[in-house]
């Protein structure tokens, strides 16, 4: 897929087929959004794939702060990655202070820019994904037996889409644009 095509059409899917997504599907797109920068190439990112339906569902209800919108999407998703992302390694040095007046900014920076990378990976493998940042944290840490020392930076649902959705509006570059 050309690449700017890929950036401009990938769009964020909601309602999936009941086809499967196996490990190693996921596994393909991992090995393509694990080239995604990282801050100082601390490669911080992690991808928690659970096809448990128990697990899922757990998620699903008990962890999305009582958004329902969220929940009918992971649970009608027949997979979902978790990226978690280990604690003070990007922006911060091998002894633990920090490198930037920016705390822990650039960690979830990091997550932020490699969930793109394995959204536009998915979309070019055929599958429909959608970032979700409504979540209670401490409750997906508990129901997915997130080690210590890692943040949850974002859940992603993930299947063969089944819808085909429009574009939301973009503002206007000369809106987004300053020049000085
Ligand atoms: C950080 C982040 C959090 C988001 N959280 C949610 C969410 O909780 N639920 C949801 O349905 N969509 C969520 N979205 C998807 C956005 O609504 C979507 O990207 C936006 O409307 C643009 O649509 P598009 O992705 O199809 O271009 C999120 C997107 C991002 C980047």
């Amino acid at each position: 897929m050309e690449l700017i095509e890929g950036i401009k059409s990938r769009r964020s899917i909601r309602k999936f087929t009941d086809e499967a997504v196996t490990k190693e599907q996921i596994e393909e797109i991992v090995e393509i959004a694990r080239f995604a920068p990282t801050w100082k190439n601390s490669q911080s990112v992690r991808y928690v794939l659970i096809l448990d339906k128990e697990i899922k569902d757990r998620i699903a209800t008990e962890a999305v702060m009582n958004f329902d919108w969220n929940t009918k999407i992971i649970q009608g998703a027949p997979a979902l990655v978790l990226l978690t992302t280990v604690d003070k390694r990007a922006g911060y040095e091998k002894d633990g202070s920090a490198s930037t007046s920016k705390g822990d900014h650039w960690q979830s920076f990091d997550a932020g820019i490699t969930a793109e990378a394995f959204s536009l990976a998915a979309y070019a493998k055929g599958l429909g994904s959608v970032i979700l940042g409504v979540y209670d944290e401490a409750k997906v840490i508990e129901i997915a037996g997130i080690p210590e020392g890692e943040k949850v930076s974002a859940l992603i649902p993930v299947g063969v889409p089944n819808e085909d959705p429009q574009a939301p509006k973009r503002k206007e570059v000369a809106d987004l644009l300053r020049v000085k």
